[in-house]
């Protein structure tokens, strides 16, 4: 018998999840709240306009449609533990609770963590004083600092000092000035590490890890990382810049031993671990954990999983994930290129009349998914957003998808369109990278 679905989100990340379990035939319906217009343009999704701060709501409304699996993309509703109001009321959640989304959303309780379980990290102290994490800048052995906010501050909050001066100020506005609320009633202050950032995410059911291939996001907004830090402007899949070695040890002295520290903690942990490695010198380090999928890794993700997404979410709810084997397109790679609207990541323009996308939806393994779209006048689709479309493209190597995924988006123009011309380049001039 098929099955009912609920997906929780609206951005591009949810739009893979959507299109991805849309391929299942053990899926009859999916509903996405709030969903948006690219979502439920696929005959099989709907959007719903759910609250997502009432979560008995919520759950009323999953029985009432006969709810089989909620899949929760982004990290709010599960910090604020959206999995727990609903499990109660016998509903499946893919998602941790309000204990395990604790490992992205208080970072110092991350850290205490990552050093409780040997799971490599940068040095670090966490303050609630000012003053007392000036003076510990001030003395620290290590030149470069990183000062980040421990709560949830929407992906930003985080300061890559490259000075002690840098590092100070930062203190001061998170802590002095609460430029983040309650969020930076707490700073972690951490060495700066460098190398290749890379995502590893993995299925989990508390016990079992099933690794999905690296990826790489592209956090700046212009092409050779340069300017300002965005949602992320692009990624690839799998990403070279860390080797099948650097990869074994990941799975097992960082989820691996994630999961099982959690579960010592008396957490189970269900859902999606996500680890942002900095790939060292020394070795691959942890950046931080993130209890969800990323976004934009998600896109290609999905892009280049075979096994069927519904099969697997289950199997994470129902505990037998050891039982599933988690498939990969080993011949593929996928490259994913944002288009992002004028002014962003400073602002965003709306209402833009968007053209190209019927044209580019008609190429093979070419697929356009929605951030920030909204329908405007005559049917046509505006911009609604920072961060408006990913275009993505599956090929044999990096380097054709890339090139595929580029001139893709090159074709869909709207005022103002901003877009990467580098996305996955540096996995070509890379060594290491079997990308050809
Ligand atoms: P986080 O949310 O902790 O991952 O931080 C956001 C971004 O800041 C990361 O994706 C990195 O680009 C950067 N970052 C965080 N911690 C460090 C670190 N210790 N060294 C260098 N860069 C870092
Ligand atoms: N791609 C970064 C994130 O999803 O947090």
């Amino acid at each position: 018998m098929s099955k009912n679905v609920l997906v929780i989100g609206s951005g591009g990340r949810e739009h893979a999840l959507c299109w991805k379990l849309s391929n299942s035939p053990l899926v009859k319906h999916i509903f996405c709240a709030p969903g948006s217009v690219g979502i439920s343009s696929n005959i099989k999704v709907e959007s719903v306009d759910l609250s997502l701060k009432d979560f008995p709501a919520i759950a009323t409304w999953c029985k009432e449609k006969d709810i089989d699996l909620v899949v929760v993309g982004p990290e709010d509703p599960l910090a604020n533990g959206i999995v727990d109001a609903l499990i109660p009321h016998g509903i499946k959640c893919f998602g941790p609770t309000k204990a395990g989304a604790q490992i992205e959303a208080n970072k110092d309780w991350a850290k205490k963590f990552m050093t409780k379980y040997q799971i490599p990290t940068a040095r670090y102290q966490s303050f609630s004083d000012a003053n007392a994490a000036k003076e510990f800048i001030k003395n620290a052995s290590y030149p470069a600092l990183v000062v980040k906010a421990s709560g949830l501050a929407a992906g930003k909050g985080v300061v890559v000092a490259s000075s002690k001066e840098e590092a100070c100020a930062a203190v001061d506005e998170i802590l002095t000035d609460a430029k983040y609320g309650v969020a930076g009633q707490t700073v972690v202050v951490e060495e700066l590490l460098e190398g290749d950032e890379v995502s590893v995410l993995a299925f989990t059911d508390g016990e079992t890890v099933a690794m999905m291939p690296p990826a790489q996001d592209h956090k700046r907004i212009g092409d050779g990382d340069t300017g300002p830090n965005t949602g992320g402007m692009g990624a690839y899949c799998p990403c070279p810049l860390i080797t099948p070695e650097q990869l074994a040890d990941v799975k097992e002295q960082v989820l691996q031993r994630a999961v099982d520290g959690l579960k010592a903690e008396g957490i189970k942990y269900v859902g999606v671990l996500y680890a942002g490695m900095m790939v060292t010198k020394s070795g691959p380090m942890t950046l931080e954990f993130n209890c969800r999928f990323g976004d934009p890794e998600t896109q290609v993700l999905m892009m280049l999983l075979e096994s069927d997404l519904y099969t697997i979410m289950r199997a994470c709810v129902d505990g037998t994930l050891k039982q599933v084997q988690v498939k990969w397109e080993t011949e593929n790679c996928a490259v994913g290129v944002v288009i992002a609207s004028k002014g962003y990541p400073e602002t965003s323009t709306k209402g833009c009349v968007i053209s190209g996308l019927s044209q580019v939806q008609t190429r093979p393994n070419v697929v356009v998914f929605h951030s920030g779209v909204a329908r405007g006048a005559n049917d046509s689709l505006v911009t609604a957003g920072g961060r408006v479309l990913l275009v993505a493209a599956k090929r044999g190597s990096l380097r054709t998808a890339a090139s595929v995924a580029t001139s893709a988006a090159a074709a869909i123009d709207f005022p103002g369109a901003q877009y990467r011309k580098d996305i996955a380049h540096k996995a070509f001039s890379n060594s290491l990278a079997h990308a050809e």
